[in-house]
């Protein structure tokens, strides 16, 4: 998995990448990061990435041709056919918004480019005929893109093999299963007079698995009811979640779905 940045602040990317897992992955070669500084492809004396609104209004816009010949520049490392493989995909509070399910279908392509915007925006050529794709991480406005795509590396990063410990962990995952996860427990069994679970030290491993899961349950029915019309449940899953007062349909119109 490769990922290209387009950035006007590469040093942001410096400490997450060089000390994150993000860093110890590229350097196992498991992925590879390059971070391409958009200004190196500024044309005037000053260096300028972006400039005045055309019709007025405050917040200065970042300008297209920097980052149309710094994507093309890095697409230009790949053959034709891979080239035309890679999706170029701009971050923007304006995007759909990522989530587990996306982060698994993008970590299917070979490469992904990415641009950071800045500023009150980037020009909407930018977004009309460059990038294929935008995306939000959440339905807030960061100061700029680069945490944004930090967001999306992570995510997307730990369904590339080998990044994570075992594949197993990601297919595992809260969200990824469709449910929240399980109370965790590490030694010792008893803290403060806080005790783990008489289950969890039993060994009956066919319990200790009823029993997480029907944890899984009724904590998404708790906290994020929403993700129980996706979730996929066996019969004895909503017996259980009938149980505790789950009815889908009433459930689901609260939800307006
Ligand atoms: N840039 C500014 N806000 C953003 C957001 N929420 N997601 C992605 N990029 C952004």
């Amino acid at each position: 998995m490769r990922f290209h940045v387009l950035t006007l602040f590469p040093q942001a990317f410096q400490s997450p990448i060089e000390h994150g897992r993000l860093g110890r992955a590229s350097s196992r070669e498991l992925l590879s990061i390059q971070i391409t500084d958009i200004r190196a492809y500024t044309h005037d004396r000053h260096s300028s990435a972006d400039d005045y609104q055309f019709g007025g209004g405050s917040g200065m816009v970042l300008k297209p041709e920097p980052i149309f010949e710094a994507a093309e520049d890095v697409l230009s490392g790949y053959t034709e056919d891979l080239r035309s493989q890679i999706p170029i995909i701009l971050l923007s509070p304006q995007g759909q918004v990522l989530n587990q399910e996306m982060a698994r279908e993008l970590a299917n392509y070979p490469a992904l480019v990415l641009i950071c915007g800045h500023y009150a925006g980037v020009d909407e050529r930018v977004r009309q005929n460059l990038a294929a794709r935008e995306i939000s991480i959440g339905d807030y406005v960061l100061t700029g893109g680069e945490l944004a795509a930090l967001v999306l590396m992570d995510v997307v990063a730990r369904f590339a093999p080998g990044v994570v410990g075992s594949s197993d962990n990601v297919e595992g995952d809260s969200i990824t299963s469709g449910l929240l996860q399980h109370p965790l427990y590490t030694r010792p069994a008893e803290y403060r007079g806080m005790e783990v679970p008489e289950i969890l030290r039993s060994g009956h491993h066919g319990e200790i698995d009823l029993w997480r899961r029907r944890q899984a349950l009724s904590r998404t029915l708790a906290l994020r009811p929403d993700l129980l019309a996706r979730a996929d449940l066996s019969n004895s899953d909503l017996d259980y979640l009938q149980s505790l007062g789950y009815e889908p349909e009433r459930d689901l119109a609260e939800d307006g779905g």
